[in-house]
Protein backbone atom coordinates (compact mmCIF):
# COMPACT_ATOMS: atom_id res chain seq x y z
CA UNK A 1 0.00 0.00 0.00
CA UNK A 2 0.97 3.77 -0.68
CA UNK A 3 1.37 6.05 2.41
CA UNK A 4 1.45 9.44 2.22
CA UNK A 5 4.73 11.27 3.63
CA UNK A 6 2.26 12.86 6.15
CA UNK A 7 0.72 10.05 7.29
CA UNK A 8 4.23 9.10 8.36
CA UNK A 9 4.75 12.48 10.06
CA UNK A 10 5.25 10.96 13.77
CA UNK A 11 3.68 13.39 14.90
CA UNK A 12 0.25 13.52 13.01
CA UNK A 13 0.58 9.35 13.83
CA UNK A 14 -0.32 9.63 17.33
CA UNK A 15 -1.71 13.02 17.88
CA UNK A 16 -5.26 11.98 18.93
CA UNK A 17 -3.80 9.79 21.63
CA UNK A 18 -0.76 12.16 22.32
CA UNK A 19 -3.99 14.71 23.43
CA UNK A 20 -5.74 12.18 25.43
CA UNK A 21 -2.35 11.34 27.53
CA UNK A 22 -2.30 15.63 27.68
CA UNK A 23 -5.49 16.02 29.25
CA UNK A 24 -4.68 12.69 31.70
CA UNK A 25 -1.52 14.18 32.92
CA UNK A 26 -3.33 17.60 33.90
CA UNK A 27 -5.56 15.54 35.76
CA UNK A 28 -3.30 13.22 37.41
CA UNK A 29 -0.79 15.96 38.75
CA UNK A 30 -3.93 17.56 40.51
CA UNK A 31 -3.74 18.27 44.21
CA UNK A 32 -6.27 19.82 46.56
CA UNK A 33 -3.75 21.90 47.84
CA UNK A 34 -3.41 24.96 45.46
CA UNK A 35 0.32 26.10 45.37
CA UNK A 36 0.99 22.48 44.87
CA UNK A 37 -1.39 21.61 42.27
CA UNK A 38 0.03 25.15 40.42
CA UNK A 39 3.70 24.39 40.80
CA UNK A 40 2.89 20.48 39.74
CA UNK A 41 0.65 21.57 36.68
CA UNK A 42 3.25 23.78 35.66
CA UNK A 43 4.39 21.85 32.30
CA UNK A 44 1.26 20.54 31.77
CA UNK A 45 -0.90 23.46 31.08
CA UNK A 46 -1.70 24.04 27.15
CA UNK A 47 1.08 25.90 25.70
CA UNK A 48 4.23 24.82 28.02
CA UNK A 49 3.43 20.69 27.38
CA UNK A 50 6.57 20.98 25.40
CA UNK A 51 7.33 18.84 22.14
CA UNK A 52 6.11 15.48 24.16
CA UNK A 53 8.56 13.76 21.72
CA UNK A 54 8.84 10.89 24.48
CA UNK A 55 5.28 9.89 24.72
CA UNK A 56 5.36 9.46 21.26
CA UNK A 57 8.04 7.65 20.44
CA UNK A 58 6.72 5.27 22.79
CA UNK A 59 3.36 5.23 21.41
CA UNK A 60 4.72 4.51 17.86
CA UNK A 61 7.03 1.95 19.11
CA UNK A 62 3.92 0.02 21.26
CA UNK A 63 2.31 0.18 17.31
CA UNK A 64 5.38 -0.88 15.82
CA UNK A 65 5.71 -3.97 18.08
CA UNK A 66 1.90 -4.93 17.52
CA UNK A 67 3.05 -8.13 16.78
CA UNK A 68 0.80 -10.77 18.30
CA UNK A 69 3.38 -13.90 19.86
CA UNK A 70 0.28 -15.77 20.68
CA UNK A 71 -3.06 -16.56 19.34
CA UNK A 72 -5.96 -15.30 21.45
CA UNK A 73 -8.80 -16.97 21.85
CA UNK A 74 -11.73 -15.28 20.75
CA UNK A 75 -12.82 -12.10 19.21
CA UNK A 76 -14.68 -10.18 22.14
CA UNK A 77 -11.13 -11.51 24.07
CA UNK A 78 -9.14 -10.35 22.01
CA UNK A 79 -10.55 -6.61 21.47
CA UNK A 80 -10.71 -6.52 25.61
CA UNK A 81 -6.88 -7.36 25.66
CA UNK A 82 -5.49 -5.16 22.79
CA UNK A 83 -7.48 -2.64 24.51
CA UNK A 84 -6.48 -2.83 27.66
CA UNK A 85 -3.09 -3.29 26.29
CA UNK A 86 -2.43 0.23 24.61
CA UNK A 87 -4.18 1.69 27.95
CA UNK A 88 -0.82 0.26 29.45
CA UNK A 89 0.64 1.81 26.81
CA UNK A 90 -0.02 4.96 27.24
CA UNK A 91 0.36 4.93 31.29
CA UNK A 92 4.06 4.05 30.34
CA UNK A 93 4.07 6.93 27.94
CA UNK A 94 2.34 9.22 30.75
CA UNK A 95 4.82 8.01 33.13
CA UNK A 96 7.58 8.59 30.89
CA UNK A 97 6.66 12.48 30.67
CA UNK A 98 6.32 13.28 33.99
CA UNK A 99 9.61 11.48 35.07
CA UNK A 100 10.91 13.84 32.36
CA UNK A 101 9.08 17.16 33.74
CA UNK A 102 10.47 15.98 37.01
CA UNK A 103 14.16 16.11 36.03
CA UNK A 104 13.65 19.25 33.75
CA UNK A 105 12.06 21.01 37.10
CA UNK A 106 15.28 20.05 39.39
CA UNK A 107 17.86 20.57 36.04
CA UNK A 108 16.43 24.23 36.26
CA UNK A 109 16.89 24.73 40.09
CA UNK A 110 20.45 23.35 39.71
CA UNK A 111 21.44 24.83 36.74
CA UNK A 112 19.96 28.51 38.27
CA UNK A 113 17.82 28.69 34.94
CA UNK A 114 15.49 31.33 34.08
CA UNK A 115 13.26 30.10 31.28
CA UNK A 116 11.98 26.99 30.02
CA UNK A 117 9.95 26.12 26.98
CA UNK A 118 9.99 29.86 26.51
CA UNK A 119 8.18 31.03 30.01
CA UNK A 120 9.59 31.41 33.45
CA UNK A 121 11.28 28.23 35.13
CA UNK A 122 9.01 26.63 37.48
CA UNK A 123 11.95 28.02 40.12
CA UNK A 124 12.32 31.01 38.66
CA UNK A 125 8.15 31.84 38.96
CA UNK A 126 7.68 29.94 42.40
CA UNK A 127 11.19 29.75 43.98
CA UNK A 128 13.39 26.62 44.54
CA UNK A 129 11.47 25.21 47.47
CA UNK A 130 8.14 24.85 45.81
CA UNK A 131 9.74 23.31 42.52
CA UNK A 132 11.93 20.64 44.21
CA UNK A 133 8.58 19.43 46.32
CA UNK A 134 6.07 19.39 43.03
CA UNK A 135 9.31 17.65 41.26
CA UNK A 136 8.76 14.70 44.00
CA UNK A 137 5.42 14.88 43.68
CA UNK A 138 5.24 14.23 40.02
CA UNK A 139 7.87 11.32 40.72
CA UNK A 140 5.47 9.89 43.00
CA UNK A 141 2.58 9.86 41.01
CA UNK A 142 4.20 8.61 38.64
CA UNK A 143 5.08 5.44 40.40
CA UNK A 144 1.39 5.52 41.95
CA UNK A 145 0.07 4.97 37.84
CA UNK A 146 2.99 2.81 36.93
CA UNK A 147 1.28 0.40 39.94
CA UNK A 148 -1.80 0.47 37.97
CA UNK A 149 -0.43 -1.21 35.86
CA UNK A 150 -1.15 -4.34 37.83
CA UNK A 151 -4.82 -4.13 38.21
CA UNK A 152 -6.27 -7.02 36.65
CA UNK A 153 -9.50 -8.47 36.28
CA UNK A 154 -9.36 -12.47 35.16
CA UNK A 155 -12.14 -11.94 32.86
CA UNK A 156 -12.36 -16.27 32.52
CA UNK A 157 -10.04 -18.70 32.74
CA UNK A 158 -8.67 -19.10 29.20
CA UNK A 159 -6.57 -15.89 29.75
CA UNK A 160 -5.88 -16.33 32.93
CA UNK A 161 -2.19 -16.86 31.52
CA UNK A 162 -2.10 -12.93 29.60
CA UNK A 163 -2.87 -11.73 33.25
CA UNK A 164 -0.07 -13.95 35.33
CA UNK A 165 2.22 -12.41 32.28
CA UNK A 166 1.00 -9.15 32.70
CA UNK A 167 1.42 -8.93 36.72
CA UNK A 168 4.95 -10.51 36.47
CA UNK A 169 5.96 -7.84 34.15
CA UNK A 170 4.58 -5.05 35.48
CA UNK A 171 7.03 -5.18 38.29
CA UNK A 172 9.60 -5.10 35.61
CA UNK A 173 8.46 -2.00 34.22
CA UNK A 174 8.08 -0.40 37.67
CA UNK A 175 12.00 -1.34 38.23
CA UNK A 176 12.88 -0.21 34.54
CA UNK A 177 11.36 2.90 35.28
CA UNK A 178 13.07 3.69 38.53
CA UNK A 179 16.51 2.74 37.38
CA UNK A 180 16.34 5.46 34.40
CA UNK A 181 15.23 7.75 37.27
CA UNK A 182 18.27 6.43 39.61
CA UNK A 183 20.88 7.40 35.90
CA UNK A 184 19.11 10.84 35.29
CA UNK A 185 20.42 11.65 38.90
CA UNK A 186 23.77 9.57 38.49
CA UNK A 187 24.44 11.66 34.95
CA UNK A 188 23.88 14.77 36.87
CA UNK A 189 25.82 13.91 40.14
CA UNK A 190 28.67 12.76 37.36
CA UNK A 191 28.32 15.32 35.79
CA UNK A 192 28.46 18.29 38.70
CA UNK A 193 31.53 15.94 40.25
CA UNK A 194 33.93 15.49 37.21
CA UNK A 195 37.49 15.15 37.96
CA UNK A 196 39.87 17.25 35.91
CA UNK A 197 40.63 14.21 34.01
CA UNK A 198 36.55 13.22 33.12
CA UNK A 199 36.35 16.46 32.28
CA UNK A 200 38.00 16.26 28.91
CA UNK A 201 37.04 12.38 28.36
CA UNK A 202 34.67 11.47 25.83
CA UNK A 203 34.11 8.38 26.90
CA UNK A 204 32.76 9.98 30.38
CA UNK A 205 31.06 12.33 28.58
CA UNK A 206 29.18 9.89 26.73
CA UNK A 207 28.56 7.90 29.62
CA UNK A 208 26.97 10.93 30.85
CA UNK A 209 24.69 11.50 28.16
CA UNK A 210 23.32 7.95 28.20
CA UNK A 211 22.24 8.25 32.21
CA UNK A 212 21.09 12.43 31.27
CA UNK A 213 19.35 11.53 28.33
CA UNK A 214 18.97 8.16 26.91
CA UNK A 215 18.67 6.08 29.48
CA UNK A 216 14.53 7.09 29.97
CA UNK A 217 14.10 6.53 26.89
CA UNK A 218 15.51 3.37 26.19
CA UNK A 219 14.28 1.66 29.48
CA UNK A 220 10.82 3.43 28.78
CA UNK A 221 10.66 1.37 25.00
CA UNK A 222 12.07 -1.66 26.68
CA UNK A 223 8.91 -1.69 29.06
CA UNK A 224 6.36 -0.90 26.09
CA UNK A 225 7.95 -4.20 25.03
CA UNK A 226 8.08 -6.08 28.03
CA UNK A 227 4.33 -5.35 28.63
CA UNK A 228 3.40 -6.45 24.98
CA UNK A 229 4.50 -9.84 25.84
CA UNK A 230 7.66 -9.26 23.55
CA UNK A 231 10.62 -11.58 23.34
CA UNK A 232 13.98 -10.35 25.15
CA UNK A 233 15.49 -9.93 21.57
CA UNK A 234 12.62 -7.71 20.88
CA UNK A 235 12.85 -5.29 23.37
CA UNK A 236 16.58 -5.00 23.01
CA UNK A 237 16.05 -3.82 19.71
CA UNK A 238 13.56 -1.41 21.22
CA UNK A 239 15.49 -0.34 23.95
CA UNK A 240 18.70 0.12 21.39
CA UNK A 241 16.46 2.50 19.81
CA UNK A 242 15.67 4.98 22.33
CA UNK A 243 19.24 4.66 23.44
CA UNK A 244 20.47 5.70 20.09
CA UNK A 245 17.85 8.03 19.40
CA UNK A 246 18.35 9.86 22.79
CA UNK A 247 22.00 10.01 21.98
CA UNK A 248 21.98 11.54 18.99
CA UNK A 249 18.88 13.96 20.38
CA UNK A 250 21.71 14.91 23.31
CA UNK A 251 24.28 15.46 20.51
CA UNK A 252 22.25 17.84 18.67
CA UNK A 253 21.45 19.44 21.50
CA UNK A 254 24.83 20.10 22.66
CA UNK A 255 25.40 21.37 19.13
CA UNK A 256 22.28 24.02 19.62
CA UNK A 257 23.54 24.86 22.82
CA UNK A 258 26.56 26.68 20.92
CA UNK A 259 24.66 27.16 17.38
CA UNK A 260 21.11 27.60 18.74
CA UNK A 261 19.17 30.77 19.34
CA UNK A 262 17.74 31.40 22.46
CA UNK A 263 14.14 32.57 21.42
CA UNK A 264 13.78 29.77 19.09
CA UNK A 265 15.10 27.26 21.74
CA UNK A 266 13.12 28.43 24.60
CA UNK A 267 15.91 28.48 27.27
CA UNK A 268 19.35 30.46 27.15
CA UNK A 269 22.24 29.34 24.87
CA UNK A 270 25.88 28.61 25.23
CA UNK A 271 24.85 27.62 29.02
CA UNK A 272 27.01 24.68 29.03
CA UNK A 273 30.30 26.44 28.30
CA UNK A 274 29.50 28.83 30.74
CA UNK A 275 29.01 26.23 33.46
CA UNK A 276 32.20 24.60 32.83
CA UNK A 277 30.07 21.73 31.20
CA UNK A 278 32.34 20.62 28.44
CA UNK A 279 30.44 18.94 26.02
CA UNK A 280 30.97 16.98 22.08
CA UNK A 281 32.03 20.21 19.89
CA UNK A 282 34.30 21.31 22.34
CA UNK A 283 35.81 18.19 22.63
CA UNK A 284 36.48 18.01 18.99
CA UNK A 285 37.81 20.79 18.78
CA UNK A 286 40.05 20.24 21.51
CA UNK A 287 41.16 16.92 19.76
CA UNK A 288 42.76 19.68 16.71
CA UNK A 289 43.24 22.18 18.82
CA UNK A 290 44.90 20.67 22.50
CA UNK A 291 45.74 24.53 23.91
CA UNK A 292 41.46 24.99 24.35
CA UNK A 293 41.85 23.14 27.28
CA UNK A 294 44.05 25.54 28.83
CA UNK A 295 41.52 27.92 28.02
CA UNK A 296 38.85 26.44 29.20
CA UNK A 297 40.81 26.33 32.46
CA UNK A 298 40.64 29.35 33.20
CA UNK A 299 36.88 29.62 34.12
CA UNK A 300 34.55 32.60 32.40
CA UNK A 301 34.57 35.38 34.63
CA UNK A 302 36.08 37.26 32.17
CA UNK A 303 33.36 36.89 29.12
CA UNK A 304 36.02 37.55 26.49
CA UNK A 305 37.01 34.04 27.20
CA UNK A 306 34.10 32.73 25.69
CA UNK A 307 34.49 34.58 22.37
CA UNK A 308 38.42 32.70 22.30
CA UNK A 309 36.71 29.32 23.06
CA UNK A 310 33.93 30.22 20.37
CA UNK A 311 36.94 30.98 17.66
CA UNK A 312 38.83 27.99 18.30
CA UNK A 313 35.28 25.81 17.64
CA UNK A 314 34.48 27.43 14.29
CA UNK A 315 38.33 27.26 13.15
CA UNK A 316 37.78 23.18 14.24
CA UNK A 317 35.61 20.44 12.94
CA UNK A 318 33.88 19.92 16.42
CA UNK A 319 30.72 20.76 15.26
CA UNK A 320 30.87 18.83 11.98
CA UNK A 321 32.12 15.81 14.32
CA UNK A 322 29.70 16.13 16.38
CA UNK A 323 26.74 16.25 13.64
CA UNK A 324 28.50 13.05 12.36
CA UNK A 325 28.21 11.30 15.79
CA UNK A 326 25.00 11.82 15.97
CA UNK A 327 23.75 10.72 12.56
CA UNK A 328 25.69 7.89 13.48
CA UNK A 329 23.69 6.67 16.34
CA UNK A 330 20.45 7.81 14.40
CA UNK A 331 21.37 5.11 11.95
CA UNK A 332 21.89 2.50 14.80
CA UNK A 333 18.43 3.19 16.33
CA UNK A 334 16.74 3.02 12.73
CA UNK A 335 18.97 -0.25 12.34
CA UNK A 336 17.12 -1.36 15.37
CA UNK A 337 13.63 -0.54 13.77
CA UNK A 338 14.51 -2.57 10.92
CA UNK A 339 16.16 -5.96 12.52
CA UNK A 340 12.21 -6.06 13.98
CA UNK A 341 10.58 -9.38 13.33
CA UNK A 342 9.06 -8.44 10.05
CA UNK A 343 4.88 -7.70 9.62
CA UNK A 344 2.68 -6.99 6.93
CA UNK A 345 0.59 -5.17 8.98
CA UNK A 346 -0.48 -1.29 7.62
CA UNK A 347 -0.59 0.45 10.98
CA UNK A 348 3.10 -1.53 12.22
CA UNK A 349 4.36 -0.55 8.86
CA UNK A 350 3.39 2.93 9.15
CA UNK A 351 4.72 3.26 12.89
CA UNK A 352 7.74 1.95 11.91
CA UNK A 353 8.44 3.93 9.11
CA UNK A 354 7.75 7.04 11.50
CA UNK A 355 10.13 5.77 13.97
CA UNK A 356 12.79 5.86 10.78
CA UNK A 357 11.81 9.28 9.82
CA UNK A 358 12.02 10.39 13.30
CA UNK A 359 15.67 9.75 13.79
CA UNK A 360 16.47 11.74 10.62
CA UNK A 361 14.13 14.71 11.93
CA UNK A 362 16.07 14.44 14.81
CA UNK A 363 19.26 15.51 13.72
CA UNK A 364 17.81 17.63 11.18
CA UNK A 365 15.84 20.01 13.73
CA UNK A 366 16.91 23.18 15.03
CA UNK A 367 15.32 23.59 17.92
C1 LIG B 1 18.72 18.70 31.28
O1 LIG B 1 20.09 18.90 31.26
C2 LIG B 1 18.44 17.78 32.43
C3 LIG B 1 18.32 16.46 32.40
C4 LIG B 1 18.35 15.74 31.11
C5 LIG B 1 18.12 15.63 33.62
C6 LIG B 1 18.68 16.22 34.87
C7 LIG B 1 18.55 15.28 36.03
C8 LIG B 1 18.46 15.69 37.28
C9 LIG B 1 18.47 17.15 37.60
C10 LIG B 1 18.41 14.69 38.38
C11 LIG B 1 17.12 14.74 39.14
C12 LIG B 1 16.05 14.06 38.39
C13 LIG B 1 14.97 13.42 38.95
C14 LIG B 1 13.92 12.82 38.09
C15 LIG B 1 14.85 13.25 40.43
P1 LIG B 1 20.80 20.24 30.81
O2 LIG B 1 20.93 21.19 31.93
O3 LIG B 1 22.08 19.77 30.21
O4 LIG B 1 19.90 20.76 29.64
P2 LIG B 1 18.93 22.01 29.48
O5 LIG B 1 19.59 22.85 28.46
O6 LIG B 1 17.63 21.42 28.96
O7 LIG B 1 18.76 22.71 30.78
MG1 LIG C 1 19.83 22.87 32.43
MG1 LIG D 1 21.72 20.78 33.84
Amino acid sequence: CSVTEEQLDPFSLVADELSIITKRLRSVVGSEVPKLASAAGYFFKAGVEGKMIRPMVLLLMATALNVPRHELPTDGVQETLTHKLRTRHQYIAEVTEMIHVASLIHDDVFDDADTRRGVGSLSFVMGNKLAVLSANFLLSRAFATLVTLKNTEVMCVCVLCVYIYIYIYSEYVISLMATSIQNLVAGEIKQMTVTAEQRYSMECYMQKTYYKTASLVSNSCKAIALVADQTEEVAMLAFEYGKNLGLAFQLIDDILDFTGKSASLGKASLTDIKHGIITAPILFAIEEFPQLSTIIDRGFDNPANIDTVLEYLGKSHGIQRTMELAMKHANLAAAAITSLPESNDVDVTKSRKALVNLTQKIITRNK
